[in-house]
């Protein structure tokens, strides 16, 4: 089984897939950090790991080199009592210290994993799939518990963490940082990935170096954000797609998140990835716990694309859930950007209509649909069909729909409310804000307060009534800004901090309790587009809204970005109309469908506007999408060109799990005048195995296709795009 203790060394060893990771219990009862990264065979590694030595602090008779605390690789460090870098936990006491330094108390192998208390996580198919090390420290002087808790798959270079932390004294505690995980690497020669970005410009590739000092990844909007994604790897300076260690850290969170590393005065690397911990708080009173969110850690020897893939497999089988999980997607047709707010039944149906014509499955009512809602300005929180407004009931609306022959789907964004709304009038208090002070508006609304019970009930209540009220198949759960005066009524003052992660404790209620209601119901999540592309949403909805941008040249890097951890079928991708609504850009109606392939395919635009010859074409985007569905869901991803090194154009593959067929996609992004081709050297075949690629009319072995690969077949015009399909013989 992967986790072993060796009593001799007290040292564990988690052996993850082909990796593995060390710890040992030093004398004095820390838990020391010995090594992660590709399997080794011993348990006591201390004699090759240098010593620590120097000045150093150390507790009264404890200063043995080992034990200096400001030096040591450290499982789950204390701020406060002599480590001065960043701290995995901080605890103010009652009497108003701060010091905390964990140490042993117990250790105990679990079967399995076990569930996170109110949290999304990971979970497991079977039980042989994982263990799960859970290690008891204490701090006896301020009574802080923690238990650390390491998953680790047999299979996979993949573990798991998250921390329980509790009150084992007898006065209360506040906690400031509750990181969920703290990883130490022995040098600073890494540099280190953020995916940035903003409102339909999400997850942007950026690699640098990491610097002496702290370097941070986070958000600190209430939402793991548009702006950084609450994922990093950290990679050798010479790792590319296929070579190079490199070290993942994803944490399955949707609210406000830290990452950071820093590199101390040894050039060694800590790394704590959690909740933020600004402006957050949390009170334990004596026996009280507090759970964090799991921090999903993989390692790849081979570079970022072998650590992607086991990403995107983890994510497939053992985070998305539910009826959809391994199902095609249906092809959907979104009216928001054939029609944005101004629509009635008929018009719905007319689209419908057109839609059944080529192939598309169902039509996704966006908003606009209930209470007085012709804008963004109005309406939010009335969770009532406008009848007037659509000039029907939405039963009578679903069924002439479905008459037309497609399933219906429907927008909701249950988290906020307009002050012109009749939800506000009735309760001003049950949204976030601070009493006699101006409320901030984002897009004219604010976040309703889902800390409180009776906020969630009605939420549950109100989405749960209109899903019954017809035969809804899909829903798509908007966002649409982040929090601000974040404070709840209903919270007392000692506890007013808590509101960011009750916040999101609270809105996991209700997605579980709604998504738990509708076993058949796609959900997909949306935040303004893609401000919430997370582990943790993927948990409840197996498929996000990528960005609210949909050109097809853009959506080349958000895609790209995306992939590093979330798998192809999470991502939502629509073709959307020319001249773009969001760049202005005319992109060609093949592309914009071979892009949306990349991801769960549909459309967005409005039909009756296009020409012959596009509308046609939709009959051959959605063949591709049959012929190739399976293979880009269920095949592996390989990352062929960036777009993000190359301004020229981007390239990727998928290659099937039995390695029998694959498909290369290439988009040129601007063509030139006696063009200098570009050759791409393929991934993922068999290397002794004959493969034809058909549109080349070469069949070649794949060590060849690997090795020195070909040239991209030249195309005329900017945007065009190119896919070649390869068979095994
Ligand atoms: C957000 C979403 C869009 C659309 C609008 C509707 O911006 O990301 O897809 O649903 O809201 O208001």
């Amino acid at each position: 089984m992967p986790i072993t203790f060796d009593e001799k060394s007290r040292s564990f060893k988690l052996d993850a897939g082909v990796s593995s990771y060390v710890m040992q219990i030093l004398p004095r009862g820390q838990v020391a950090h010995r090594y992660w990264g590709a399997a080794v065979s011993d348990f006591d590694l201390s004699a090759l790991l240098e010593s620590n030595g120097g000045e150093s602090l150390g507790l009264d008779g404890e200063n043995t080199l080992d034990e200096t605390p400001d030096s040591l690789l450290c499982e789950y460090p204390g701020g406060g009592a002599g480590d001065f870098r960043v701290p995995a936990v901080t605890a103010l006491a009652a009497d108003g210290s701060s010091a905390v330094d964990l140490r042993y108390v117990s250790h105990q192998i679990l079967p399995g994993k076990p569930a996170l208390e109110g949290l999304p996580a990971v979970y497991l198919n079977s039980g042989d799939e994982a263990e799960t090390l859970a290690i008891t420290l204490e701090d006896k002087y301020c009574g802080l518990r923690a238990v650390l808790y390491y998953t680790v798959f047999a299979e996979l270079n993949v573990i798991t963490r998250h921390t329980v932390l509790s009150n084992a004294g007898d006065a209360s505690l506040s906690l400031n940082y509750a990181m969920s995980a703290c990883v130490e690497l022995p040098t600073h020669d890494y540099k280190m990935l953020g995916l940035y970005g903003a409102w339909a410009r999400e997850r942007q590739v950026e690699w640098l170096p990491l610097r002496r000092g702290t370097q941070s990844l986070q958000s600190r909007r209430g939402y793991s954000s548009h702006q950084m994604n609450p994922f990093t790897a950290l990679a050798a300076p010479n790792a590319d797609e296929i070579q190079g260690e490199v070290y993942g850290f994803n944490l399955v969170y949707s609210g406000s998140f830290l990452i950071e590393a820093e590199v101390d005065q040894k050039d060694t690397t800590r790394v704590v990835i959690g909740i933020n911990p600004y402006d957050f708080a949390w009170k334990l009173e004596p026996g009280e716990r507090f759970t964090t969110p799991e921090a999903v850690l993989v390692y790849s020897a081979n570079g970022y694309g072998e650590m992607s893939r086991t990403y995107h497999k983890l994510y497939t089988k053992n985070l998305c859930r539910g009826a959809w999980r391994d199902k095609r997607r249906p092809i959907l047709i979104n009216n928001w950007e054939a029609t944005y707010f101004k629509f009635n039944a008929d018009r719905l149906v007319k689209l419908a209509e057109q839609a059944a014509g080529v192939g598309i499955e169902m039509l996704v009512m966006d908003d606009g649909w209930f209470g007085k809602r012709d804008g963004d300005s109005s309406g939010l929180g009335d969770w009532f069909v406008n009848e007037e407004k659509l000039g029907c009931s939405l039963a009578e609306l679903v069924e002439r729909v479905d008459d037309a022959g497609l399933k219906f789907g429907i927008w909701f964004e249950p988290e906020m409310v307009n002050p012109d709304s009749d939800l506000f009038r009735a309760h001003p208090d049950w949204c976030l804000s601070i009493p006699n002070r101006p409320k901030t508006l984002g897009r004219h609304q604010l976040v309703l307060d889902l800390s409180r019970k009776e906020v969630q009930d009605y939420l549950v209540e109100r989405l749960c009534a209109i899903l019954e009220s017809a035969d809804i198949s899909y829903v798509k759960w908007d966002c649409n800004r982040y929090l601000s005066e974040a404070h709840s009524a209903a919270l007392p003052a000692d506890r007013g901090r808590e509101i960011w992660h009750r916040y999101m404790l609270g809105f996991y209620d209700v997605l579980e309790r709604i998504t738990s209601a509708f076993p058949k119901v796609l959900f997909e999540s949306c935040a303004s587009g893609g401000g919430r592309f997370d582990p943790a949403m993927l948990y409840y909805m197996p498929q996000t809204w990528t960005s609210d941008n949909t050109d097809a040249i853009d959506r080349l890097k958000i895609q790209y970005g995306t992939s590093f951890a979330y798998p192809i079928r999470t991502i939502g991708a629509h073709v959307s109309a020319t001249p773009n609504h969001q760049t202005g850009r005319n992109t060609p109606f093949m592309t914009r469908g071979d892009v949306a392939l990349q991801g769960t395919f549909g459309y967005e635009l409005d039909l009756g506007k296009l020409d012959e010859g596009e509308f046609d074409q939709i009959e051959d985007q959605i063949d591709r999408y049959q012929e190739y569905q399976k293979l880009i869901f269920g095949g592996d991803l390989y990352r062929l060109i960036s777009p993000f090194e190359d301004s020229t154009q981007a390239a990727w593959m998928y290659v099937s799990a039995d390695k029998k067929s694959a498909l290369v996609q290439c988009v040129m992004q601007h063509t030139s005048g006696n063009h200098v081709p570009r050759r791409i050297r393929l991934q993922g075949l068999e290397p002794q195995s004959l493969y034809k690629v058909e549109e080349l009319g070469v069949t070649l072995h794949g060590d060849s296709l690997m090795n020195l690969g070909f040239v991209i077949p030249e195309v005329w015009g900017d945007h065009q795009s190119v896919c070649l399909t390869i068979k095994r013989k």
